[in-house]
């Protein structure tokens, strides 16, 4: 016994250890946390949360079971560690893991293989997906073989002409074109002229779906093919930190302390790469605002602070600059925290109380930090936009604020009434994870993406 319970100690401690090691060095280890996506499938939980061990029987109860032995191949427009590409991954490795042939892609390359692509082609490669080049006849020959074939994003489109050429119309049929983005120069039509002739495209939200059949119908004059809404899911590793409240504590407490912020402190996280799209600066004139109607009501709240999770001094360097410029001008120095863009976002939303999606405009297409934070019993204030909309239950699992200037007051009204309810806040956090275990886990994506699937084939079989 006395073995047992010492063996789970070195476990837990190993793992936290882990955790705190990438949380450190940051970016570039971060596929190391992703690496645990390799517990594929000992467990799955049923509808009810409970977990079965299934070793056996996951082929038949997986909903991706149909895909065994199917042969897919993956069209990525590049391999990095930004969201369209790793969500392909996740798709590759749940094809794995119920027997599916996978091979992938990359449609730009950069002429010499850096670090983050090699690393990523290993771990494709280790998980038994093959990676060809996107030129090669042997590419042509899958694509003129496979079952299915998914584009993902909207500028993969390119790679049809480029390299099937007189084969296009051909594969077409069995293509499954799966969108991400939402911004006017996607609209073009030579990215996506095929569009409306492939089998399905899938999109990750209702309002990124409409926008897009809007925007070809008025812009390009092309149709939509048949349209499938697949929110996302969260990956299972996300989950284990999420519901480990000794690991959440650590991590809190590490967290904190690096930044200086004391455990009975209000922290406000937005956590997005800096641009002006994300609403940073927005983001900060609210928090502005908040303190000074705290002042001014001589409200009694903790200590707040703001934490901006995405700094990349190098990339967005004039936008970066004026944000930190607005701090020192108005004196909050000591309140607002930069931290450098790193994708192992699990010890922040442990570490946070409250998370602040403020992206601008049409918002988010989908949102993934949304359902992350989620998970971490953080509620959420963000922007009436986007997937956020579809994510977030105004009222219950957080508040919703206008995009735009307009937005700046209503947000900071909505932080003050999470300083000074608490009761409030907590009770939307824990709303927000009821949510995510019943729509946003990695288990429904995998069924949403498994009936359109099934639609797809179907289709693709129709058709030869
Ligand atoms: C799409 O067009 C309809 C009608 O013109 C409009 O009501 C709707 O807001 C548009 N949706 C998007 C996402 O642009
Ligand atoms: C953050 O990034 C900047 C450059 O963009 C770098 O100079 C700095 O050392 C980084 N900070 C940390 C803590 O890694
Ligand atoms: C969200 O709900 C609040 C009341 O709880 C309401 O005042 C606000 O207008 C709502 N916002 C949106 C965008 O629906």
């Amino acid at each position: 016994m006395a073995k047992q319970s010492v063996g789970w100690i070195t476990f837990q401690k190993r793992w936290l250890l882990m955790l705190l090691v990438v949380f450190s060095i940051s970016t570039a280890i971060v596929f190391v946390i992703r690496a645990a996506l390799d517990s594929c499938d000992r467990h799955f939980e049923d509808a009810d949360g409970r977990i079965h061990l299934t070793t056996q029987i996951s082929s038949i109860s997986n909903p991706l079971g149909f895909m065994k032995s199917k042969l897919v191949l993956l069209v990525s427009h590049e391999l990095s560690l930004s969201g369209g590409p790793l969500l392909l991954m996740e798709l590759a490795f749940l094809l794995r893991g119920v027997g599916a042939q996978v091979v992938w892609i990359t449609n730009q390359k950069p002429m010499e293989t850096d670090e983050v692509i090699y690393s990523l082609e290993h771990k494709m490669l280790d998980r038994g997906v093959q990676v060809l080049s996107a030129k090669s006849q042997e590419a042509i020959e899958t694509a003129l073989k496979a079952d299915l074939v998914v584009l993902n994003t909207a500028v993969a489109g390119k790679w049809l002409d480029a390299v099937l050429k007189d084969d296009v119309p051909r594969v077409l049929p069995k293509v499954l074109w799966w969108i991400h983005e939402m911004r006017g120069h996607y609209f073009k039509l030579e990215y996506v002229k095929h569009l409306p002739f492939v089998a399905g495209a899938m999109i990750d939200s209702h309002t990124t779906a409409e926008y897009w059949k809007n925007r070809t119908e008025e812009r390009l004059r092309i149709k939509m093919p048949e349209t499938y809404v697949v929110h996302l899911g969260n990956s299972k590793e996300l989950m284990e930190v999420a519901e480990d409240n000794v690991a959440k504590r650590v991590l809190r407490e590490h967290v904190r302390e690096s930044l200086g912020v004391r455990n009975e402190d209000l922290l406000f996280a937005i956590i997005n790469s800096v641009s002006r799209g994300k609403g940073q600066d927005l983001f900060l004139r609210s928090f502005h605002e908040s303190l000074q109607l705290i002042q001014q009501q001589k409200l009694k709240v903790p200590s707040m602070h703001a934490v901006v999770v995405g700094s990349d001094m190098n990339a967005q360097t004039k936008f970066e600059t004026e944000l930190r410029n607005f701090v020192i001008e108005k004196k909050i120095q000591d309140r607002v925290h930069f931290v450098n863009k790193t994708l192992t976002v699990a010890p922040y939303l442990a570490a946070i109380d409250v998370l602040v999606q403020n992206s601008q405009a049409r918002g988010e297409c989908f949102g993934r930090i949304t359902i992350e934070a989620m998970a971490f019993q953080i509620p959420v204030l963000g922007t009436a936009a986007g997937g956020t909309t579809e994510i977030v239950v105004n009222g219950s699992t957080g508040l919703l604020h206008p995009a735009g200037k307009e937005g700046v007051t209503p947000l900071a009204k909505n932080m003050v009434n999470f300083a000074t309810h608490v009761e409030r806040r907590l009770t939307m956090g824990r709303k927000g994870y009821e949510r995510v275990k019943d729509r946003f886990l990695e288990h429904h994506m995998a069924q949403r993406i498994a009936l359109v699937l099934k639609e797809v084939l179907h289709k693709a079989k129709g058709h030869f």
